[in-house]
Formats: C-alpha cells, structure tokens, sequence
C-alpha cells in the first residue's frame, strides 16, 4: 500500500527511462552496503516455509525471477535476493555494447497496466557484463541466468551477422563460465532486423551454430507469445531436438488491438506491450506446451503477473518457475515476497 498510495505516484511522475535508470543505480547501491541488504531484507525477504526447487540441476531458493530487460548489465544481483527473488536473468546480453533505440525507449501505459518496451536490447556488452558477474561477491543463495540476443546495430543486418553476433556471446559466456544457465533470446521485437530466428529455418540455423560451443549449464529459449500454436509447436519441435532443457514464455506481447484500451498505445508501431496483455497469451501457450510434452521442457512462465493469484495461474498452467518485471514496477518490491508466501500457502497440504 505504501509503495502504490505514496511512491508509485511520485516515480510516474518521471520519464520511465529516468525511473528505470535511478532504480538500477540505488539497487546496485543498497546492494553493495550490507545495512542497506539487512533493512530491505527485513521488510522485504520472504521467511515463510522452504519454497525451494531444484530445476534442472539448479537450486532455487524461491521460485520467482526475474525477468530479463530490467537488469540489462547484472548490477543488481546482491539486492535482488533481499526482494525474495530466487533468481534474475541478467541481460539480454549482446556481443557488442548497444545504446538500443531512439528515445523514447518506454512509455507507461497506465490503465492498461503495461509498458511499451522499445529499448531495443540497450547493454554494456557481453565483456563488461562478463567481468562484472565473474567478480560477482555474494554469499546470498541466487541463480544468475544470462540472456543472450543479437545486437540490435546496422552491423547485424542479415542472418548470417545474427548468428555470428549469438555465437560470439554464447562462446564467450561459456568459456569464462559465468551465469547459471543460458537463455537464447529469440523473439525480441525490437532490433534491427525484427524477430529474425523464431522461424524454423532461422532458429535451427542458430541452434546448429550454438551447438558447437561447449556447454554444461542448462539452456532455455524465450519464446514469443503471438504465433498460432501450429507455428509455435514447429518451434518447440526444434528445441527438443537441440536437447534443450526448457523454454520461457514468453516475451512481449506485439499486438496493440489486445490492451484493453487500445487508443492508449501508440498510433505506430513503437516496440512490444509488457504486462496485462501478455497474461492469457502466455497461460495459453504454457498449458498446451504442457499438456503436448509432459515433463519434456522445463517452463518458466512470464508475462502479465501483478499479484500472487496470477502467478498461481501460471503455475498451475504448468510453470515450474515464473518471471516478472512490469508487476514489480506497478506493484512494488513488496510484491515477490506475497507471491512466495502464496506459493507456500498453495504447497501445505490443507490447501
Ligand atoms: C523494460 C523492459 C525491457 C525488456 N527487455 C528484455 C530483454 O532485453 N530481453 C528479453 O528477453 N525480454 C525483455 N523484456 C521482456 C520481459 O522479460 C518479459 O518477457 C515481458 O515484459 C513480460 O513480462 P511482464 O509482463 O512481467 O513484464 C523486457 C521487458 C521490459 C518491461
């Protein structure tokens, strides 16, 4: 309450680019400062019943992320587990530093409850993001996921730049063995060449190429959330013969007509929706996914959850783990630790 009656007001008041930047700089602050992780972490940390999971090898202290776009460089990964999240996807991450789109690359809208994400993949880069998450310092338990897309530059123009630039990351995060686990962010709206390799032919291109760099750590793909199911079961196809753990579903939602107020959005096109309208859309692909595959993939559910009851949905669709961003923005910080206790309050077995 406090967060959506007093502060919520203040930061709209702001350019969200400024808000989203001045968020990034204190977390990584507070972070830094153990009094600063203990205050937060005693309004904040979640202290119910072990939640925990092991997925795929990976041991989740709690099973809320997340998700990628809001820690682009991996600066906040000691003040997010002090927030009750279990893990983060750092990124995404690209070969070459990126500056993303011409401004404005957020817009709020607000009744709609989504952002219009137009960044266009703005990071450091993956040698600076590399150095920083190998130094890393925390005793905290917080798995680091690492996205990886194509830089979003005339360089990459064509395919045979994309799968070059993916490779030069994917090869560089592995050999430096930084991240947890690896997502290939294959359905980011907004670069240079659109959403180039979430056709068959393009991605089993990028998996062929990825395939000859060595790997131990699991891999996921970020699916997008506007394909029929026949298109995204094409998809899935591919991924189960690349012998991929899992898959996240999914990314921004690129249908404006969806929001609830669609004269809201902007009258062109200006990057993919975040939030509300992705909800149903990623439900619906989490449960066919499931009932299509049994337990062959891994889902991590995202899109569209703004209190814990949603993120019972996604589990409950089948998500063995969910991710979230715009909720966190609209709700506050308070937000992840209701979910975890939800989460418990939905494990125990009166429920
Ligand atoms: C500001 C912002 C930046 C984002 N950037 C990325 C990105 O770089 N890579 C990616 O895979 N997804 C990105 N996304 C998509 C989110 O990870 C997520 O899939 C989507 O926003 C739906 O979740 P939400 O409704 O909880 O925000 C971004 C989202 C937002 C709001």
């Amino acid at each position: 309450m406090f967060y959506k009656r007093i502060l919520r007001p203040i930061f709209f008041q702001f350019n969200p680019e400024f808000m989203h930047d001045f968020m990034v700089f204190f977390g990584q602050i507070f972070g830094s400062l153990a009094p600063a992780r203990w205050l937060i972490k005693s309004v904040w940390g979640y202290r119910g019943p072990d939640i925990s999971k092991t997925i795929d090898g990976l041991h989740f202290e709690r099973p809320v992320l997340l998700s990628a776009g809001f820690d682009c460089n991996g600066e906040l990964t000691r003040i997010l587990p002090c927030i009750s999240f279990g893990g983060e996807e750092v990124g995404s991450v690209t070969a070459r530093p990126c500056q993303g789109n011409p401004k404005p690359q957020l817009t709020r809208l607000i009744r709609n409850k989504s952002l219009v994400v137009y960044k266009g993949l703005k990071n450091q880069g993956v040698v600076q993001i590399a150095e920083r998450l190998a130094n890393r310092n925390s005793r905290e338990k917080f798995i680091v996921g690492i996205s990886i897309a194509q830089t979003n530059d005339e360089r990459v123009s064509d395919a045979e730049a994309g799968l070059a630039d993916y490779h030069a990351t994917f090869k560089i995060m592995n050999e430096l063995n930084v991240g947890d686990y690896y997502t290939i962010n294959i359905s980011c709206p907004n670069t240079f060449g659109g959403e180039t390799f979430a056709t068959p032919e393009l991605l089993t291109r990028l998996l062929t190429k990825l395939s000859t760099v060595p790997c131990r750590k699991p891999r996921y793909i970020k699916m997008p959330i506007n394909l029929s199911w026949d298109d995204f079961k094409k998809l899935l196809d591919i991924i189960d013969r690349f012998g991929y753990n899992g898959v996240i579903i999914g990314n921004l939602n690129k249908k404006y007509s969806l929001i609830d107020f669609p004269e809201d959005a902007p009258k062109e096109w200006r990057g993919g929706l975040s939030g509300k309208s992705c909800f149903e859309l990623s439900n619906e692909l989490i449960r066919k996914t499931r009932a299509a595959y049994g337990k062959r993939f891994t889902i991590i559910g995202v899109g569209g959850i703004f209190s814990p009851e949603d993120a019972l949905v996604k589990f409950r669709a089948g998500a063995d783990l969910v991710q979230l961003v715009t909720g966190m923005i609209f709700e506050g910080p308070g937000l992840i630790k209701r979910i975890c206790n939800a989460y418990a309050k939905s494990l125990a077995p009166s429920s």
